[in-house]
């Protein structure tokens, strides 16, 4: 869509959210309010986006970066007066100009680019997203004439009984024609029930110009819904991850149950993964085919390699290879690097560590800043003793090792390749290749002890 740009109003303060943070941040699936309106706005081919911003400008502004340009609105007063102070940055040639709603996230891609068409073909100055709703509580209705002539937009606030019995309203999102747009914005006063510049306004204006304006009706009314408190933040987030899902089934992953799996927008899901219940997939991951993900596991922007099983785990930032098995109750931190057909057990925190191919970590151990090899064993209860108190220090283990039970490794330390380390070790120096290290105290035996001690007597 050459020649035209969006400009989307985020400055008011969404009191009712009863937040801290600007509404236009609260997220859905991963993604803030403002970043699905413009993501949406991406998909349908504009390039250039302006928000308005006011309210938590700065947090609006260092969330959304340079992939927008800003204009700024210091006092709220009104839709049309958001647009004028976005003026600047309409050129008379940029053609046409969106106009919408920091939050409303639901908007799709589609339906902006068939709203442009729309615009376009009926060669208008302005067009009108509309929707029909049951109960147009709130809404400016859209009043037309006897031919069905759209002739004004009227505020609720503002409208006359007949006038409120009007079911088509005004989205609050609209396409304008850049220069006709500003030849309205200069005609606009606050003389309303508000006192605000109305941006819904410019439809009469433009009219009284001998302009064309159209009204656009979107088919699916849920598209238009505004996000002013948490209840329907929470029925948005619904529909979101809905469609994130069905998308995913229908990519040919099985999810058992849907109402408690969670799945990120940018998240991917390879074909005959399964997902049990209980999960939630964060972030960027990306998870290959034939997996086996959950019950109640958590993994966020990791890399999971097919057939991988991860069960009742959690695993963040980190890469897993093929046929891995993860789980149940395994905690994977960031910088992780687990290689393919390794078992990681129950009660196991690997924190950025490299475990190399067909290492099996089974039980009870915590691997940090190490380097585990190839094929290695660390017996149950391993401790990667990585802190002195200061800093941490790195640990190495060669392949082929087999590192006994209830094992301290005091780092930095390195073991070699093919050796051995006895059970109940603490481990300070480096254990070279091939080798059998025992550092614990030697067993002794006191014979009879038992029967010289004699017979305590009870109660005493
Ligand atoms: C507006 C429309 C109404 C429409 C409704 C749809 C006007 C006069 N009315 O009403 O016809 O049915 O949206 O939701 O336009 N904003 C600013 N600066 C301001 C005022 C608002 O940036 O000074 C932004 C808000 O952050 C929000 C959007 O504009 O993203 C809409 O503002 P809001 O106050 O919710 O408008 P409504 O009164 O709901
Ligand atoms: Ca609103």
């Amino acid at each position: 869509m050459e020649h035209s740009m969006a400009l989307i109003l985020a400055a008011g303060e969404g009191t009712r959210m009863k937040s801290r943070k600007a509404k236009v941040l609260h997220e859905i699936c991963g993604m803030s309010l403002l970043e699905w309106v413009h993501h949406s706005v991406k998909k349908a081919g504009i390039k250039k986006t302006v928000v308005v911003v006011g309210h938590k400008a700065e947090e609006v502004k260092e969330k959304m970066g340079d992939q927008v340009g800003y204009a700024f609105q210091k006092e709220q007063l009104g839709t049309g007066h958001a647009v004028m102070q976005a003026q600047d940055h309409i050129n008379n040639n940029e053609g046409h100009i969106l106009v919408l709603c920091g939050d409303t996230p639901l908007i799709s891609s589609e339906t902006i680019s068939e709203a442009v068409n729309f615009h376009k073909t009926y060669n208008n100055s302005a067009t009108i997203i509309t929707a029909e709703f049951q109960e147009p509580e709130g809404y400016g209705r859209i009043v037309r004439d006897e031919s069905g002539a759209v002739k004004k937009i009227v505020e609720h606030k503002d409208a006359k009984d007949d006038e409120k019995n009007i079911k088509e309203i005004n989205s609050g999102m609209y396409c304008f024609n850049a220069k006709d747009l500003k030849t309205a914005l200069a005609g606009l006063s606050n003389n309303n029930s508000q006192g605000e510049y109305y941006l819904t306004d410019t439809i009469e204006i433009l009219l009284n110009g001998g302009k064309n304006v159209g009204a656009y009706k979107v088919g699916d009314n849920k598209e238009v819904l505004g996000i002013n408190d948490r209840v329907q933040l929470a029925y948005a987030s619904g529909i979101i991850k809905n469609k994130i899902l069905e998308n995913i089934m229908r990519n040919g992953a099985t999810i058992i149950d849907p109402t408690s799996t969670y799945i990120d927008w940018g998240a991917k899901v390879g074909a005959d993964t399964v997902i049990y219940p209980s999960t939630f997939i964060r972030g960027k991951t990306q998870i290959g085919e034939n997996c086996t993900i959950g019950p109640g596991t958590t993994i966020e922007d990791c890399k999971i390699a097919c057939g991988a099983r991860i069960i009742n785990s959690v695993v963040c930032k980190s890469i897993v290879d093929e046929n891995t098995n993860i789980g149940p109750f395994a905690y994977i931190r960031p910088g992780s690097h687990i290689g393919r057909e390794v078992k990681i057990g129950d009660f196991v925190e690997i924190k950025k560590s490299k475990i190399g191919d067909g290492t099996k970590i089974s039980h009870l151990t915590y691997v940090g800043d190490a380097e585990i090899g190839k094929n290695v064993n660390l017996g149950c209860g391993v401790v990667v003793v990585n802190y002195d108190g200061q800093k941490k220090n790195k640990t190495v283990v060669g392949d082929n090792s087999f590192v006994g039970c209830n094992v301290n490794l005091i780092s930095p330390v390195e073991v070699g390749d093919n050796a051995y380390v006895a059970a109940g070790s603490t481990i300070t120096d480096s254990v070279p290749e091939n080798s059998l290290a025992i550092a614990r105290e030697r067993q002794i035996i006191k014979a009879d002890w038992v029967t010289k001690r004699g017979t305590p007597k009870k109660g005493k």
